[in-house]
Formats: C-alpha cells, structure tokens, sequence
C-alpha cells in the first residue's frame, strides 16, 4: 500500500485545489476539486475522497479505465527551488453512490450525487 504522507501530506495539508486527470477514447480529460473539500473527508493512508457534484464525462472515462492522477501545489510549502511544492498522485478511481464514503460525503456536502474514491498506488513530489 502507498501511503500519502510526509511533504505530499504537507502539500494536499495546503493546497487550494486539485486537478484530476483521466482517459478518454478521445484522450485526456482534466477536471479538479477544492484542497478544503478533500481535507473535509480525510485522508486515510492512501485514499483520496472528492465530492462528485457533476463530473459525468470523469465517470464515462473511469468505467472504461480507472486510471487517475491528481495534481495540487502550494507556494506555502517550500520545495528545492524555494516557496513551492507540488505533489502527484496516481492510482485507481471509482465513482461510488452508495456505502460508507459515500454517506461521508453526502453527509458534509448535499449536493454531492457521489464520492470519488481514489487509491494512490504512486506519490510523487514536484519542485
Ligand atoms: C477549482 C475547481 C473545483 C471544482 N470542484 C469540483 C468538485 O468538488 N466536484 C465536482 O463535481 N466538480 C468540481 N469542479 C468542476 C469540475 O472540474 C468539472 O468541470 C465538472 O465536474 C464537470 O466534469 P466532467 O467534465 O467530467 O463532466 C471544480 C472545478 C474547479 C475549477
């Protein structure tokens, strides 16, 4: 299991927001959530939870390949070449309607149809 800690902790801990990033038969596709929303449902060990308000197009794509990769950074982290520091995370996504994650994230955002539940299975650092 690839866990999210350390400096990539530190960077989701600040960032503003996430880009996430899937394929589609027509290439790629790139949508984002706010860093606040994701810091909401917690990160445990190497999941990621994102409120799924629209996204169709993301779950188009994952139903025919559930790779992913999100991208946040901050400038309030200090990264090798000073104020900032990036952090990638790719792994396997699925939209979930239904079960606990779900529920997590009905429960703190209403307006959420499901929960994006992503598991990292490579954290990289940037900058
Ligand atoms: C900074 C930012 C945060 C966003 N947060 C969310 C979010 O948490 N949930 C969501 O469903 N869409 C969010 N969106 C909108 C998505 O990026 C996307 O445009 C929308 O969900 C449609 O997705 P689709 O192209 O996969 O159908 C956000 C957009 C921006 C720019």
């Amino acid at each position: 299991m690839t866990t999210i800690e350390g400096i990539c902790r530190e960077v989701i801990e600040k960032t503003e927001w996430i880009a996430i990033a899937t394929t589609g038969p027509d290439g790629p596709h790139v949508v984002a959530t706010w860093g606040d929303y994701v810091r909401t449902l917690g990160i445990d060990n190497d999941t990621v939870l994102i409120p799924v308000g629209l996204m169709h197009r993301t779950e188009r794509n994952l139903t025919r390949d559930s790779r992913v990769e999100l991208l946040c950074g901050t400038r309030q982290v200090v990264g090798a070449h000073g104020p900032g520091k990036g952090c990638s995370i790719i792994g396997q996504a699925q939209l979930q309607s239904s079960g606990p994650a779900f529920d997590s994230a009905k429960a703190r955002f209403p307006w959420a149809r499901a929960v994006l539940v992503v598991k990292a299975e490579k954290v990289e650092p940037q900058l």
